[in-house]
């Protein structure tokens, strides 16, 4: 892999690399629609996401190429920052070079870089920021610039933010730049204090399936979740409340009376529920006990399509699947109106699991889900090519 992508770097740019980075995807176990509201989340770091390759240039231009989109050919850049729609996914690098700027990092030459990634998109493993972290690593380290890493993921925070407009919380750049192998990530999103939770998965596996049913989050209903999110903590605060994270499910009552719409407070109650199962899920996973963290898990599906409204037909019918295929948990991951669940299964059972996921499905939606067996992976990292080619 690592080769072809050497080579595509020159034949499309016509000299060598300099650097290579790798950022990872992400799937989150348990935590969902937390993040902006300052809550709790709990997600893990994969072994698919992004790479890019770069070279510095003698003038000030970049260019962007991803092999996973060639119809869009080479988005070059030569000065105006601006975002345009038509440049579509290079809106995310570029948003990152354009906020490194505008936090005083000074990019005195340009760049040519390559992407490829092998996370499906919009499928809710996080691709975008797996393109951002990717970009931003490889800038840090060919600039010298040696930027926090936790100001670097707010970086690109920022870039998804304000370039290119999807109001998301910090849990998916956090995750892809600080995640570890073989660790969960258990991440108070109000103070970003995080807890690095060991995952001994030996005798399970975590798979994801991907629905098929594809959402971008910047014309879904995603803006709306949080919104609506929004209006319910402002409520409650109003009513002396500091932190939606600090409410357990025994003040639902007070909340209830409090918030006079029933879709706000569906939205605030799978908040509510949906912090106090994360921590609930990290302890559980403490101990070692990946029944009682599989049982939140469909909780917090069930919240997910109840109370958040954020599911859809085909994600509840694979997480019903999973269960009765044998799966310790299930629910919908990422934003939700599409995209993928993730279950937890026994190693033992992983084949005949994916056979029964693909012929049910096949047979309701007449789609055949894509199944992908992940592992956990440390978070983005970049490195220099030629000090590696030297290191032999
Ligand atoms: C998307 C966002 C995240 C988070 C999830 C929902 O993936 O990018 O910040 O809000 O949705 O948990």
């Amino acid at each position: 892999m690592r080769k072809e992508l050497l080579i595509e770097f020159q034949e499309i740019f016509e000299q060598s690399p300099e650097y290579q980075s790798f950022a990872p995807g992400r799937v989150n176990l348990i935590g969902e629609h937390t993040d902006y509201t300052g809550g709790y989340v709990f997600p893990v770091a994969l072994d698919i996401g992004t790479y890019a390759l770069g070279r510095k240039r003698p003038d000030r231009i970049f260019r962007f190429f991803s092999i996973n989109e060639p119809e869009q050919g080479i988005v070059e850049i030569d000065g105006d920052w601006e975002y345009r729609k038509n440049h579509e996914w290079a809106n995310y690098p570029k948003g990152v070079v354009s906020i490194l700027m505008n936090h005083g990092y000074e990019m005195d030459k340009g760049m040519d870089i390559l992407f490829y990634g092998n996370l499906p998109r919009g499928a809710g493993l996080s691709s975008s920021a797996s393109i951002e972290l990717a970009a931003a690593v490889l800038l840090d380290k060919a600039y010298g610039f040696h930027i926090e890493r936790i100001k670097l993921l707010s970086c690109c925070r920022e870039a998804e933010n304000s370039y290119v407009g999807v109001n998301c919380g910090i849990m998916d750049q956090f995750i892809i730049g600080m995640g570890e192998k073989n660790r969960g990530l258990l991440l108070n999103t109000g103070d970003l204090t995080f807890q690095q939770i060991p995952l001994p998965l030996e005798e399970y596996r975590i798979l994801i399936i991907n629905s098929m049913v594809r959402r971008s989050l910047t014309d879904s209903g995603y803006n709306r979740c949080i919104e609506e999110a929004k209006a319910g903590e402002k409520v409650l605060k109003d009513q002396g409340i500091h932190q939606l994270r600090d409410l357990t499910p025994e003040d639902l009552p007070f909340v209830e009376k409090t918030i006079n719409d029933a879709g706000i407070y569906g939205r605030i109650k799978h908040i509510i529920t949906e912090n106090h199962r994360t921590t609930e899920g990290a302890e559980k996973l403490r101990a070692v006990d990946f029944q009682g963290f599989g049982e939140l898990m469909l909780e917090s599906h069930q919240s997910l399509k109840e109370d958040f409204q954020v599911s859809i037909p085909q994600l509840d019918t694979l997480v019903q699947d999973s269960v009765n295929l044998g799966a310790l948990g299930a629910r919908m991951t990422g934003a939700g109106f599409g995209g993928c669940i993730v279950a937890i299964v026994p190693r033992t059972g992983v084949e005949n699991f994916k056979e029964g996921i693909r012929k049910n499905y096949e047979k309701i939606y007449g789609l055949t889900p894509e199944i992908y067996l992940v592992n956990s992976s440390d978070g983005a990292k970049c490195k220099s090519i030629e000090s590696e080619v030297e290191k032999r």
